[in-house]
């Protein structure tokens, strides 16, 4: 029996990971989006079929608008939302985007009451744990509702490490919790080339302080840097890739350790909020939450980000 992956939201961020995901053969896809869009997932599912036979991949993917093409699903991506748009608040966008989380939470819940669900909405980690809210209520444990973050926060972290540093990406590791936002937590200590701490290549001569910060600091605006270069939408390559990394390492239970958005039940002093922290992704979702080891400065870290993401919160209605 293959896998069934179905992604919510068949927008740029949606088809993209459809994209990456179809050509690593993980599973048969399913492409939904709102009836108003007719017949558009159908155009990019047949699309994407259509490259199977020049890559040499043997993907299926349906196109639809009914949910129940996405019966018994084994993993769910929900990109489904509407990104910040000019004169619009933080808050007018989580209310929007809550009132399609309910309903695509509750559509899952009923079609693929067994599925591990991974959201990537934004705000993303307000996002998830609206998700949760509807999904915990129908039976689905913290540890098959995860969000997406902290896998491209970090992957951005590692192209401008390998471009400070002229090396392969494949010799880079990068660490980056807390919430999906400007004060997301790039951890340089936990954050290597080769092996080697950041903090070590300081002191090595490689680079200086000041270029980390640098680092630091464009990894926290890499939404925004590609925001503004692209003047329409947000991000989707990186992001697709990120997703299909995390389906991969569910559906292969590969036991991943990645920063996810996870909910956290005490674990650096946080409770009752998702949360972007070190998690061992496996054929169960988030299989254990890793607590690492902070000092004073990355721990006043956290607690800014948590606080900025308890903000977004706020603004959730029950
Ligand atoms: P997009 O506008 O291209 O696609 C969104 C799709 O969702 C549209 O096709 C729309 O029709 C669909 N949709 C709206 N309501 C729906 C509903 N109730 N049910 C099913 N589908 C529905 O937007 P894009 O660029 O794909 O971004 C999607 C979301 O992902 C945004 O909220 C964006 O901010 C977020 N995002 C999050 C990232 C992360 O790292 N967590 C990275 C990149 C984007
Ligand atoms: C990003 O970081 C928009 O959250 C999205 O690119």
């Amino acid at each position: 029996m293959r896998n069934k992956i179905t992604i919510v939201g068949a927008g740029f961020v949606g088809a993209t990971t459809a994209h990456w995901l179809a050509s690593r053969e993980l599973g048969d896809i399913v492409l939904l989006d709102i009836p108003q869009t007719d017949t558009m997932p159908k155009g990019k599912a047949l699309d994407l079929m259509e490259a199977g036979p020049v890559l040499g991949y043997d993907t299926r993917v349906t196109g639809t608008t009914d949910y129940a093409d996405t019966a018994n699903s084994d993993v769910v991506v929900v990109t489904a939302g509407m990104a910040r748009k000019p004169g619009m608040t933080r808050e007018d966008l989580v209310g929007i985007n809550q009132k399609i989380i309910t309903d695509v939470a509750n559509n899952i819940a009923n079609h693929a009451p067994n599925a591990i669900v991974i959201v990537v909405t934004n705000p993303l980690d307000t996002m998830t744990y609206m998700a949760y809210k509807i999904l915990s209520a129908k039976g689905f444990p913290s540890n098959r509702v995860v969000g997406q973050a902290g896998v491209l926060d970090s992957a951005r972290m590692r192209t401008f490490m390998a471009m400070e540093f002229n090396c392969s990406v494949d010799n880079t590791h990068a660490f980056v919790l807390g919430g999906h936002g400007d004060e997301m937590v790039p951890l340089v200590r936990y954050s290597t080339i080769a092996g080697i701490p950041l903090p070590d290549l300081v002191k090595m001569g490689w680079t200086t302080q000041e270029r980390i910060d640098a680092i630091v600091q464009r990894t926290r605006s890499g939404g925004a840097e590609i925001v503004n270069l692209l003047k329409t939408g947000s991000a989707y390559y990186a992001p697709g890739a990120s997703v299909a990394e995390m389906v991969e390492a569910i559906l292969k239970d590969k036991k991943l350790i990645r920063p996810c958005a996870a909910l956290l039940e005490g674990q650096y002093g946080l409770s009752d909020m998702y949360f972007g922290v070190p998690v061992v992704l496996g054929r169960n979702g988030v299989e254990k939450i890793i607590e690492v080891e902070l000092n004073e400065a990355e721990a006043a870290m956290m607690k800014k980000s948590a606080d900025l993401v308890r903000g977004s919160m706020s603004a959730l209605k029950f």
